[in-house]
């Protein structure tokens, strides 16, 4: 596994993360540490990084490109586990978080994960491969309802209920297996009149993955979760990349903010 792109803003994570050379920091989305390794770099000895992906890959590579820094704690896992991650550790608290949500460029480019609309592979799209549910089973078993919700909401697909209506009678005749079959289905259905925003298949593919990766439900309480786990005057960096998560973290927040639930001199910047 290689991670070639640049890690997403990075300057403003290691500033908003100011961090202590001796505290305990917490990547909930390690991928391939492009973030993990600035922020390890300014550790001392004591100093500790815990790196937690869900996909086992990207532990692999980060673990390469972390190789030479010895305080670094490697966790198999979901970051929406993050209270019993860090009981487990025997940690109580932590002095900053990191979550660069989403899917790395990686698993968009590796075709064979299923994420891209481009080429041939099985419809997989899942981030922890010991997970069961794939996005050949959401595809081939959920309700044409359910589907058209799905695309709708999670992808803001405006041809929703026509494309899960296809699947649907297109499954009837054969299952649906590889991420082509998909692209067809999507490029029939859409006008092409309509297809000149990007891939025509870009947005039910982000709704299949949110869905087969529960990306979006669980957030809400990982964000106030992570805010109890904080050091006073921890901090807790999030990248976004929609609307949905965007929505998720900015609620979790101005809860916590009401609540005055918040460590002391915790503050929110949004850029
Ligand atoms: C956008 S990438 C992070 C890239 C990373 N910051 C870097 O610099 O290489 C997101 C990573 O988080 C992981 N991930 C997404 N949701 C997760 C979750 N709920 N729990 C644990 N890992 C998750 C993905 O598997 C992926 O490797």
């Amino acid at each position: 596994m290689e991670f070639k792109h640049k890690p997403v803003m990075l300057n403003e994570c290691i500033q908003g993360l100011n961090i202590k050379p001796n505290g305990i920091y917490l990547d909930g989305t390690l991928g391939g540490a492009g973030h993990s390794k600035e922020i390890v770099k300014k550790l001392n000895k004591e100093g500790i990084l815990i790196g937690v992906d869900r996909d086992e890959e990207a532990l692999i590579a980060a673990k390469k490109n972390l190789e030479q820094y010895k305080n670094v704690i490697y966790v198999h896992d979901n970051h929406d586990n993050i209270k019993q991650i860090l009981e487990k550790l025997d940690i109580k608290k932590v002095d900053g978080i990191l979550l660069d949500l989403g899917v790395s460029s990686y698993q968009l480019d590796e075709k064979t994960r299923g994420f891209s609309y481009l080429g041939e592979n099985e419809l997989d799209m899942r981030m922890d491969k010991t997970q069961k549910l794939t996005a050949k089973e959401v595809i081939n078993t959920y309700k044409e309802e359910k589907l058209a919700d799905i695309i709708y909401e999670y992808g803001e697909e405006k041809f929703s209920r026509q494309i899960a209506k296809r699947i649907c009678n297109q499954r009837k005749i054969k299952p649906i297996e590889t991420t082509k079959e998909l692209v067809e289905i999507i490029e029939k259905t859409i006008p092409k009149s309509k297809q000149k925003d990007g891939h025509p298949a870009k947005r039910t593919f982000q709704a299949i993955r949110i869905e087969v990766n529960n990306e979006i439900e669980p957030l809400y309480n990982t964000i106030l979760n992570s805010i109890e786990v904080l050091e006073n005057g921890g901090r807790l960096c999030t990248i976004t990349f929609h609307s949905l998560e965007d929505r998720a973290v900015k609620n979790a927040m101005v809860k916590a903010t009401r609540k005055m639930y918040l460590p002391k001199r915790f503050t929110i910047l949004y850029m």
